[in-house]
C-alpha cells in the first residue's frame, strides 16, 4: 500500500508534491468525459519523470503483434487507444527562466480532484533555482461533460516581484505511446496553423486512418487589460500562441485556454478543423466560469442517480465516490461504438480495448445507475460485432454460425497480445450472454431478445455446442484446453466455471426460444431463416450437453473443483506465503505460478457469484472457505466478488477488508501499478461490493430483494438503484433499513425478508 493522498469525502487531495509518485498521481487525478480524457499532467513544462497522456475514445492503432513463433489463430495486432494531441500545454518563462517544478523549489503544492464538480485543480508556490524570484499558481481544468468536444483550462500566475512572463500556449500532435510493440510512430502529422485568435492542428492515424483535429483560443488577461499574442507560430505538428506580459509584483496573470477536440469518428474529415474551431470559439464566448458551471451541473445530474453515501468512514466514502466518478467519466453510453477499456483514459495498458470486464462487472453498475438506454448501448456494441465473432470462430475451425467473441477487442476482431493466457479464456462468451439475461431482468425489456439478443445468444450457444466433446472415458461432455478467469492456470481441462457458464448459456438459449415462439413468432421465424437454424436438431444436441456436462468435484464435499487435477497441487494457503514473495506475478517465474495453487482472481467463486440462486448456502460457504485462502487477488476484479459472497455468508470482517481493497485499490495503490493507469472496470466491482455486498441487492424471479448488513466502521450508508423504470433509494443504518420509491409506479420489494409495497 502507498498512502500519500488525504482522505476527504468529495475530493482526492495530494497536499504536498510527491514527484516520486508523479505517474501514479497523473493516473489518479485523470479527467475525462466519455469522448476524450486526459492524465493529470502539468500544464507547464515538467522535466521530471512523468507520462504525458491524452486519449480519444475509439481512436486506436493496430500495433502488430510481437511473438516468437507465429502460430495459426494468433491475432494479427494488439489494438491500442492512441495517445493523442497534447492540448493542455502551456510553456511559461518568467524573466526568461522556464517554470519547471522539477528544477524549481516547490514551497507549497496541492493537487485536488473535486469529484462533485469534475474539476482538476492545482495550486503551488515555487521559487526559481537561483535568486529571489518566486511564483504562485492556481490552475483548474475540465473535460466538459456538458460540451463534450471541449476541454477548458484556467491558469493564474503571479510573481513576488515585477517581471516579464512569457506564455506559450500550444497544441502538439506529435505524440507517442509509451507501450508500442515496435517503437513505431502512430500519427501522420497533417496540418498545424496558428493565428492570434485561433490555432489548430490536424493529424491522422496510420493504418486505421482516423482523423483528429484540435483547435484552441487562448486569452491572457491582467486586471487592467486583455493581452494580444505577440506571435502565432506553427510547424507541421505544433501550433502556438505566445504572449509576453509585464506584470507588477503580486499581480495575477490569468490565462484561459478553450480547446475543441473532434475526430472523424463523429464528423466528416473535411469539416474537422471547422468543428474543433467552433467548439473552441463557442467555449471562449461562453467564458470559463459558464463552462465550469455547465460541467458541474452535468455532474450534479450524475451524482443524483449514482451517488453512494457512507457516513462515519471518510476513507470508505472517498473510495466509493472515486470509483463512481471514474466510471462515469469513462463511459457515458452516448455512442454504441465505444466501450470501457480496463484503464479508461488513464493509461495505455490494456490498449483501451474491450474485455469481458464490461459484461461481467460494468453492466450491473450502468443498469442500476443510468437510464436503461446506456446499458443497452453496451449490448448493442456486441450485437454489432456478431459478424466478427462468427468470423473469429470460423478462423479457429468452428462452423454453422458459431460465435466466439474476442477476449480483447476494438472492432470485434480479436486483438490481444498474449496468446497463451488470453486466447483460451473462452468463458468471455458466457458473460456476454449473461449480460443479455441481466439486462432483461433488470429493465423488464424482454423484447430485446427478439430485437437482437437472441442473435447473439444463438451464436454463443452454437459455439459451446461445438467446443465441448464427448468423453467415452467419463461418459460426459468435457471442455478441454481452456483458461478460466483465474489466469494463473492456462489451458486446463474442465474449468468448472467455463463448463458451468457454457451449460447455462445453452439452457438460456432454450428459454429464449420458448419465449420467442410464445411472444414473437414472426421475429423468431425470420431469425431461424437468417441463421439457418435447425431448431429440433440443434436443440436436441444442446439438451444432451446440458444433461451430461462434466463438472469436477472434490470427493465427499460440496466443493466444485476449479479444474481437473486441482487437488494434485500443494495446498499451501496464502497466509503461509512469505510477504517477500508477493505479488507472485512480480516475484515468481511463470512456471512456478502455473503449478502453484494460488488463484489470481475469483474463478469457481465467480460462477457461484453469478449463479448464487443455483446453490444452497452450505455449498457457497464450503466453496468460499476452500478457495479464498488460496486467492492472491492479483487481479483487480477479484476482491469485489469476494465482498459480495463474504457479505452473504455473514463474514463481515472479510467483506470489509475486501471492500477497502477494491475501493481504494488505486488510491492506496495496493498493487503498485497505479502509474500504468487506473483499474476502471474493477471500479464497477466496488459499486457491486456496496450494493450487492452490504446492501444484499438481488433480483429473484423479477422481484427486488435487499438483505442488508452494515460494517461496524460505518454509521450508515445509502444508495439508489434503477429497476424497471423506477428509482429506489436504500438507506441503511445500524438498526434500520428503509427502501423508498423515488420515481415510478408502485412496486413490491423484499427488505430483509419482509415483503413491502412501495408507492
Ligand atoms: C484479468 C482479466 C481481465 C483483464 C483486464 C486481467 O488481469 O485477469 O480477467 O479481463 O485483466 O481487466
Amino acid at each position: 500500500m502507498i498512502k500519500y493522498l488525504d482522505a476527504n469525502e468529495w475530493k482526492v487531495i495530494e497536499s504536498s508534491f510527491h514527484p516520486e509518485y508523479q505517474r501514479s498521481s497523473e493516473s489518479i487525478f485523470s479527467i475525462g468525459n466519455g469522448k476524450f480524457g486526459q492524465r493529470a499532467n502539468f500544464e507547464e513544462h515538467y522535466s521530471g519523470d512523468h507520462h504525458q497522456g491524452a486519449y480519444i475514445a475509439g481512436i486506436y492503432y493496430p500495433d502488430k503483434t510481437k511473438v516468437g513463433w507465429w502460430k495459426n489463430g494468433y491475432p494479427e495486432y494488439f489494438a491500442k487507444v492512441l495517445n493523442s494531441v497534447n492540448w493542455i500545454g502551456l510553456d511559461l518563462k518568467i524573466n526568461g527562466l522556464q517554470l519547471d517544478l522539477n528544477t524549481w523549489k516547490v514551497e507549497a503544492f496541492e493537487r485536488v480532484l473535486d469529484m462533485k464538480s469534475g474539476v482538476l485543480q492545482r495550486s503551488f508556490k515555487a521559487s526559481a533555482p537561483q535568486g529571489m524570484l518566486a511564483v504562485e499558481v492556481e490552475a483548474r481544468r475540465i473535460c466538459s461533460m456538458a460540451d463534450d468536444d471541449c476541454g477548458v483550462m484556467q491558469y493564474k500566475i503571479k510573481a513576488n516581484e515585477a517581471c516579464s512572463i512569457e506564455v506559450v500556449s500550444y497544441l502538439d500532435s506529435d505524440v507517442e505511446n509509451q507501450d508500442t510493440n515496435w517503437d513505431e510512430k502512430f500519427w501522420n502529422l497533417l496540418e498545424a496553423e496558428a493565428e492570434p485568435d485561433l490555432a489548430w492542428v490536424k493529424a491522422s492515424t496510420k493504418k486505421t486512418n482516423y482523423f483528429v483535429a484540435a483547435a484552441m483560443v487562448t486569452n491572457c488577461t491582467t486586471a487592467k487589460k486583455a493581452h494580444k499574442p505577440h506571435s502565432a507560430d506553427s510547424s507541421n505538428s505544433l501550433a502556438s500562441q505566445s504572449f509576453l506580459v509585464e506584470v507588477e509584483a503580486n499581480e495575477w496573470l490569468n490565462i484561459e485556454k478553450h480547446v475543441g477536440i473532434c475526430s472523424s469518428l463523429n464528423h466528416e474529415e473535411s469539416a474537422l478543423v471547422d468543428v474543433a474551431s467552433e467548439a473552441a470559439q463557442g467555449s471562449a464566448n461562453k467564458g470559463v466560469d459558464a463552462m465550469f458551471k455547465a460541467h458541474a451541473a452535468a455532474w450534479d445530474r450524475i451524482w443524483e442517480n449514482g451517488d453512494i453515501v457512507i457516513e462515519g468512514d471518510a476513507e470508505a466514502q472517498q473510495g466509493i465516490r472515486f470509483n463512481i466518478f471514474h466510471l462515469n467519466q469513462t463511459y457515458t453510453g452516448e455512442d454504441a461504438r465505444l466501450n470501457i477499456g480496463p484503464k479508461g483514459f488513464t493509461g495505455e495498458k490494456y490498449g483501451g480495448s474491450t474485455y469481458w470486464d464490461t459484461e461481467a462487472y460494468c453492466l450491473p453498475f450502468y443498469l442500476s445507475t443510468h437510464p436503461q438506454k446506456v446499458a443497452k448501448q453496451l449490448l448493442k456494441y456486441r450485437f454489432e460485432q456478431l459478424g466478427k465473432a462468427i468470423e473469429n470462430a470460423e478462423k479457429l475451425g468452428f462452423k454453422n454460425g458459431a460465435a466466439l467473441y474476442p477476449m480483447v477487442t476494438m472492432t470485434g476482431e480479436e486483438c490481444h497480445n498474449e496468446w497463451e493466457i488470453t486466447f483460451e479464456e473462452i468463458h468471455r462468451n458466457g458473460a456476454i450472454a449473461f449480460a443479455i439475461y441481466n439486462y432483461t431482468r433488470f429493465t423488464g425489456d424482454k423484447d430485446y431478445i427478439a430485437e437482437s439478443g437472441f442473435d447473439v445468444v444463438l451464436g454463443i450457444a452454437r459455439f459451446w455446442a461445438q467446443r465441448v466433446n464427448w468423453s467415452e472415458n467419463k461418459q460426459a461432455y468435457v471442455m478441454l484446453g481452456v483458461t478460466g478467469p483465474n489466469e494463473y492456470e492456462n489451458n486446463v481441462n474442465n474449468n468448472w466455471y467455463t463448463n458451468y457458464i457454457a451449460k447455462w448459456c445453452l439452457s438460456y438459449a432454450l428459454k429464449c426460444i420458448l419465449y420467442l415462439k410464445d411472444s414473437h413468432e414472426t421475429a423468431y421465424a425470420e431469425k431461424c431463416k437468417l441463421y439457418s437454424f435447425k431448431e429440433s436438431e440443434e436443440t436436441q444436441h444442446w439438451a444432451d450437453i446440458i444433461e451430461k456436462m462434466y463438472f469436477p468435484k472434490k470427493a465427499n464435499s460440496k466443493v466444485f473443483l476449479q479444474q481437473d487435477g486441482f487437488l494434485d497441487k500443494e495446498l499451501i494457503p496464502v497466509a503461509e506465503l512469505p510477504e517477500a514473495d508477493r505479488p507472485i506475478n512480480q516475484k515468481w517465474s511463470w512456471d512456478r505460478i502455473l503449478r502453484s495453487v494460488y488463484i489470481k482472481q475469483a474463478d469457481t467463486l465467480q460462477g457461484i457469484y453469478l449463479f448464487e440462486d443455483h446453490f444452497d448456502l452450505e455449498t457457497i460457504k464450503e466453496n468460499f472457505d476452500f478457495y479464498e485462502p488460496f486467492t492472491v487477488h492479483e487481479s483487480s476484479l477479484s476482491p469485489c466478488v469476494h465482498v459480495v459472497i463474504a457479505a452473504l455468508l455473514g463474514y463481515e470482517e472479510k467483506a470489509y477488508e475486501m471492500y477497502l481493497r477494491t475501493s481504494r485499490l488505486d488510491l492506496d495503490d495496493y498493487n503498485h501499478e497505479a502509474y500504468q493507469g487506473l483499474h476502471i472496470t474493477s471500479m464497477a466491482g466496488t459499486w457491486m461490493s456496496v450494493v450487492e455486498g452490504f446492501g444484499g441487492y438481488r433480483v429473484k424471479n423479477g422481484v427486488q430483494h435487499f438483505n442488508t448488513m452494515i460494517p461496524k466502521q460505518w454509521t450508515s450508508y445509502s444508495f439508489s438503484v434503477m429497476f424497471k423504470g423506477r428509482k429506489m433509494q436504500v438507506e441503511v443504518s445500524k438498526n434500520k433499513t428503509a427502501v423508498k420509491l423515488i420515481e415510478g409506479e408502485a412496486i413490491t420489494v423484499f427488505v430483509n425478508g419482509q415483503e413491502e409495497t412501495l408507492s
